[in-house]
């Protein structure tokens, strides 16, 4: 006799102040998160200045699915599916190029970069029936851009990207971007590419981890200099929920203390420059920010220090992570070296901090295989939660303000009709 499995209860699994371990270990609820989250919700693909030219183009990833972003001939982005309308090959091998037109590999029709099926081999073989005009490559239901992030929904329905993001969130992306003298920024300085064998949802957005994990980049640097060694707990930084599962570890508040302090390897002449172009209050609020956001927009998209960083998860532990350091247009060449640099000690294949993230995130997999007792306790700060004068969720910077947004997120789009 059949029998049918009964239905994930992920009510029971994401609890107010805990989750269950299943959560990052099961097949099932990874295929689910696949279909539920990837392919249903808005999805960071890439950034306009990634394809500056007509005919530019990089292959992406929304879930499992590849696709490609276009910049035609006339300027107009696209998102297509990379997959032949034939019998299904990828049309695209390369991860970036130029290209007017991309050829699939199994039979050799053609298509335009803006999707347009331009060329079928032998044509003799179709009859009147077959119309070119209606086997382009297919586009990627919904697109929306806010200042060049490229964002697509594998969804014809839902909310709208302005919804979806926010007003905070806007702000936010505005604090990064508005760094450039000419209020652009330019993706073109390469990407780093992580791998790690654990769960996408690890890479979150944690301000208590840093003395441990982080340990020899902070604690360790300053105790051999002298200097004091201070404890995030005691910080006037803060956990922040930006609404939708979106949230910031904001690092303003231990700069109020110091306004208008620019960095020091900031020249004059830059901040003379932000100042002509955003005027003397916004670039007091730029010089706080640092334009980090320091922020997770749910589900695969950070704004982190000088870099984007994108998430994909290829199992239920298995992920890849790409970091692509972001350059400021119109900026001194001094101070985009410096943001290199700066990205390469800290977040680079050999840099002092991301490499022991990954290392933590796989012993978090190996330690939720004991199902002994399968919660994970995310109640850190709960009796300090507290409302902002905009009414943002904050709390302390050692808090699990953070993961617990953003899972309450997971659990709404997981239970979602
Ligand atoms: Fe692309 Fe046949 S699968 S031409």
């Amino acid at each position: 006799m059949a029998t049918t499995k009964p239905a994930i209860d992920y009510s029971h699994l994401v609890q107010e102040d805990k989750v269950h371990g299943s959560i990052y270990t099961s097949q099932e609820i990874y295929e689910d998160e696949l279909e539920r989250i990837f392919k249903r919700m808005w999805v960071y693909v890439g950034h306009t200045s990634e394809i500056p030219e007509p005919g530019d183009y990089r292959v992406t990833w929304i879930g499992d699915e590849s696709v490609i972003m276009t910049r035609d001939e006339d300027n107009q982005i696209h998102l297509l599916a990379n997959r032949c309308r034939h019998r299904g090959s990828a049309v695209c091998q390369y991860q970036a190029g130029n290209a007017s037109y991309f050829r699939c590999p199994y039979h050799g029709w053609t298509y335009s970069n803006n999707g347009d099926l331009t060329g079928v081999s032998f044509p003799s073989g179709y009859d009147e029936r077959f119309r070119k005009e209606e086997y382009g490559l297919s586009k990627v239901p919904r697109m929306g851009i806010y200042r060049g992030f490229v964002f697509g929904s594998l969804s014809p329905t839902g909310i709208s990207l302005d919804e979806h993001l926010g007003e905070k969130v806007k702000g936010m992306i505005d604090l990064f971007v508005d760094l450039s003298p000419v209020g652009e920024i330019e993706v073109r300085a390469g990407v780093h590419k992580n791998g790690y064998h654990a769960n996408w949802k690890f890479v979150g957005m944690d301000g208590y981890h840093g003395n441990f994990v982080h340990q020899s980049v902070g604690i360790d640097r300053a105790a051999r200099k002298g200097q004091r060694v201070t404890s995030p707990e005691r910080s006037p930084n803060l956990t922040r929920s930006l609404g939708n599962g979106h949230v910031m570890l904001d690092g303003r508040p231990a700069r109020a203390s110091q306004p208008n302090r620019r960095p020091i390897d900031w020249p004059e002449e830059y901040v003379k420059e932000l100042e002509d172009k955003h005027g003397k209050e916004r670039t007091a609020e730029l010089i706080e920010a640092r334009g980090d956001p320091h922020m997770g927009v749910f589900p695969n998209l950070q704004l982190i220090d000088v870099h984007i960083r994108v998430t994909r998860p290829l199992g239920p532990a298995e992920t890849e992570v790409f970091m692509y350091p972001v350059l400021l247009k119109g900026a001194p060449a001094s101070v985009n070296a410096q943001r290199l640099r700066h990205h390469e000690w800290f977040y680079g294949p050999a840099g002092m901090g991301s490499p022991d993230d990954n290392e933590v995130f796989e012993r978090n997999q190996t330690g939720l295989s004991a199902q002994i007792d399968p919660w994970v306790l995310l109640s850190r700060g709960r009796h300090r939660e507290r409302i902002d004068t905009d009414g943002s969720p904050i709390s302390n910077f050692t808090d699990e303000l953070t993961q617990r947004h953003q899972i309450f997120r997971w659990r709404e789009e997981m239970t979602a009709p």
